[in-house]
């Protein structure tokens, strides 16, 4: 019999502070302070073009994650001398070393990886002592990394004939229609048992078997004929479970493994193919920090960053640039959404001074395994990606294709069925060197205008782009002339005084390609698999453009900001990627200007003409054009000069030439009141499960004002949900997030409540000067799943 049971009380300390009880998955560093000193980092980012070491500040949040902190919390004993027991860690941001009873049991230095810890040996009967470290060097991250026990921590005791950690794997076999089951009973009794291990699934007829269990452990192989099943699809995700049991006499065990049955085929001439459907690969990338609430996993704020992503038609994820948590993964299973999964930034050359280079050559062949052990049953996973722009990429005689070949090896010695990949910058020199002819599949970052010629190069794989756009835009912020594509950082925008981008997605990085050129070269070839948008989320950390501007703190490259607001790259994408219902989006998203201004307007939409009236009269109807340059009305229509006048604007979008959907956008006056939103008001009250609600402040009528900062308190009645964070999503705020309030940001902001594990019913208030205050009704209930 197997127990497990999550260890979620812990008592932590960090440097010389008091001690104090803090609930795991646990990031110390998210509640501040912010201070432009913490992890500056004095670098040269050869990537992003810079030729001297400058001083960077922000670029890892800005948050305290640099140090030491320690955990500890009492485990039981075994319950009799012979049961296994193990603590298994989904992941400690970083060099965690793991103590039982002050004795060093293991740990691990990659913050990323999972991993188990064999507790048997240091464990008595009764209460015992777990104590955990963790050490957080400086310069060690090109984002936001979290600090501490940021995943889960499960102790699981187990009888002494039991199944091998990660050792049960799935696999679906298309040409014979049948499952492919392996597995491995460990048995540490020191004597050879016998046994009977046991299948069952609504996949297959029962198997059932008696062995022998050697005590070096027994693997076993079956293949078993797949009855009547449906496929695992991204708009229909069907799972089953594949019982694993094992039963020696009094001991025994049980794993279930939750499996989708699908094909998937990377197609030279047709890209992805998905149970033989070609599924173009509308992908971002997405680093693990959940925003305002830090690296500390959460199911629920995880699963509304997919449902956001979900709504902009994206269909695939890329973990960059690390293993994900693995509740990410049961999410992407349970959604249906495609994965790349990536193991490491960086190979054995640095990109900052204490990076995984540190740790490479003697643990990547263990990370990287641990990393397809653990994520090869998921059916999300399509991908396995070894490495990110390394730079080995580029470093003569740094021998990137031997590293290539080797880690690539280590992938297909656990799984021979997904391709292996890695996200390239120096995609020429790769070529040349020989690092991309190592990869099942070659990906590039940032080259849609190359596509075509590596395409003839590579001609037995179709080209995925693993990282595109590098657009940077601050959500509800425009600048003024937006006619033009303006790549770069240029020292004399508006913009700088602000620390802000504009969000016309006209502003890309100097390294990268405009959001037009990579949906062309999207569109225009079947061969091209697809792309993963950096990023789907802003994320903290890596503030390009402003490296050395303090107080920025956070990205601009999501098409949705930190807080989970889409910003009008959202609506750019979504304007391609979801085809059936209709939709205009409205850029600039306001209409509040200044009399006689003059005003560039350009319209997302997937429908073929677009119409727009200000105050009802009309400014001429534009049609799609086919046309293939820059700017070029293909991907938005663009009307140039218009002057405003207070009132409304409203773009009506056609199809075959119908009208079939609008948008309205009206000048709104002084804020006079607080709008409170969500979209799910009861969650589970389990002490984790969470509700978001957006704040945002309207005028008299109704309509959300969009410059309003006012500074909103929040205060909440009821014992069943507190506050965790509240934020606006202004990527140059040092308000702390855990506090409960925060000024709006371009008229908005959204509250994180977790649930408190009572059952019930809170209020929410938020109020604020010169505005009527709002109330929220929020639940949590027993029965509810998170
Ligand atoms: C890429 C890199 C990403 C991020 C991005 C910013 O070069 O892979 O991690 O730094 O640039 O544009």
């Amino acid at each position: 019999m197997r127990n497990m049971t999550e260890l979620k009380l812990w008592t932590f300390q960090r440097d010389d502070r008091p001690a104090e009880m803090v609930q795991v998955p646990h990031d110390w560093a998210i509640t501040g302070p912010f201070d432009p000193d913490n992890d500056m980092q004095i670098i040269q980012i050869v990537e992003d073009g810079q030729t001297s070491r400058w001083e960077h500040v922000g670029r890892t949040g800005g948050l305290p994650h640099v140090g030491f902190g320690r955990y500890s919390c009492m485990i039981p004993g075994p319950e009799s001398p012979e049961r296994c027991v193990y603590l298994d860690f989904d992941g400690v941001m970083s060099r965690s070393k793991v103590y039982i009873n002050g004795e060093l049991a293991g740990g691990r230095h990659f913050g990323y990886s999972s991993f188990r810890i064999d507790a048997g040996k240091f464990l008595h009967s009764g209460d015992n002592q777990l104590e955990v470290t963790v050490e957080n060097p400086p310069c060690a991250s090109r984002w936001y990394p979290g600090a501490g026990i940021y995943r889960p921590v499960r102790r699981v005791e187990m009888d002494p004939v039991h199944f091998g950690h990660w050792s049960l794997v799935v696999r679906y076999l298309p040409d014979t229609g049948s499952l492919l089951l392996t597995g491995r009973v460990e048995n540490r009794t020191g004597q050879t048992q016998s046994g009977t291990v046991t299948l069952s699934s609504p996949l297959f007829e029962q198997d059932s078997w008696d062995c022998r269990i050697p005590s070096s452990g027994y693997d076993f192989v079956r293949t078993l004929k797949l009855k009547e099943h449906r496929k695992w699809d991204v708009e229909d995700p069907v799972l089953y479970p594949v019982d694993f049991r094992i039963v020696s006499g009094a001991y025994s065990d049980e794993e279930t493994v939750r499996y989708g049955i699908r094909s998937c085929v990377f197609d030279p001439d047709r890209g992805f193919l998905l149970n033989g459907r070609r599924v173009k690969l509308n992908g971002v990338c997405m680093h693990h920090d959940l925003g305002p609430i830090g690296a500390a996993f959460n199911r629920a704020a995880a699963k509304r960053q997919l449902e956001i992503l979900r709504q902009m038609g994206c269909n695939a994820i890329r973990t960059s640039h690390n293993p994900p948590a693995p509740g990410l993964l049961d999410l992407c299973d349970e959604m249906g959404f495609l994965v790349m999964d990536e193991a490491f930034d960086a190979w054995r050359i640095h990109k900052t001074d204490n990076d995984y280079a540190t740790f490479f050559d003697s643990e990547s062949e263990m990370d990287l395994s641990d990393l397809i052990r653990r994520d090869r049953n998921h059916p999300s996973v399509i991908l396995w990606s070894i490495g990110n722009e390394v730079r080995e990429l580029h470093t003569k005689g740094a021998g990137g294709a031997d590293i290539a070949r080797r880690l690539r090896e280590i992938v297909k010695k656990y799984d021979r069925e997904r391709p292996v990949t890695a996200g390239m910058n120096a995609c020429e020199d790769a070529i040349e060197n020989g690092v991309a002819a190592e990869l099942d599949i070659p990906a590039w970052n940032y080259r849609p205008q190359k596509y075509h010629l590596f395409h003839k190069l590579f001609p037995h794989c179709p080209v995925i782009g693993a990282e595109t756009l590098s657009t940077v835009s601050t959500r509800g912020i425009y600048y003024f002339p937006a006619r033009e594509y303006r790549f770069g950082f240029r020292p004399d925008r508006p913009e700088k005084s602000e620390l802000q981008c504009s969000s016309y997605c006209l502003d890309v990085m100097g390294w990268a390609m405009t959001p037009e050129a990579e949906l062309l070269a999207q569109d225009m070839d079947e061969s091209v698999a697809g792309q993963f948008i950096w990023t789907g989320f802003d994320y903290l950390g890596e503030p390009t453009p402003y490296y050395s501007e303090w107080p920025s703190r956070s990205s601009y490259f999501g098409c949705v900001d930190l807080v989970g607001l889409p910003k009008d790259l959202f609506y750019m994408m979504k304007s391609q990627w979801v085809k059936e219902s209709p939709m205009v989006h409205i850029v600039p998203h306001h209409w509040n200007w200044k009399a006689g201004q003059k005003l560039d307007i350009h319209v997302f939409s997937n429908c073929d003409e677009v119409e727009l009236f200000i105050n009802g009269k009309s400014c001429t109807r534009k049609y799609r054009t086919g046309g293939s340059s820059d700017l070029a009305e293909r991907y938005r229509f663009i009307w140039h000069d218009l002057a405003w006048q207070p009132g409304e604007i409203r773009a009506v979008g056609y199809r075959k030439g119908e009208v079939c959907t609008e948008e309205i956008l009206k000048t709104a006056g002084a804020p006079a009141e607080i709008r409170l939103n969500t979209g799910r008001c009861t969650c589970a009250a389990d002490g984790e499960d969470m509700l978001f609600v957006e704040v945002s402040a309207v005028d008299r009528e109704n309509n959300p004002v969009p410059d309003a900062k006012t500074y909103i308190r929040f205060d909440v009645a009821g014992e069943s949900l507190k506050i965790a964070a509240a934020d606006g999503g202004n990527p140059t705020s040092t308000e702390l997030f855990h506090l409960p309030e925060c000024s709006l940001f371009s008229g908005k902001a959204v509250v994180y409540l977790r649930s408190t594990g009572a059952v019930g019913k809170t209020v929410l208030t938020a109020s604020g000067e010169g505005l009527a205050p709002a109330q929220i009704e929020l639940f949590a209930e027993k029965t509810v799943q998170a």
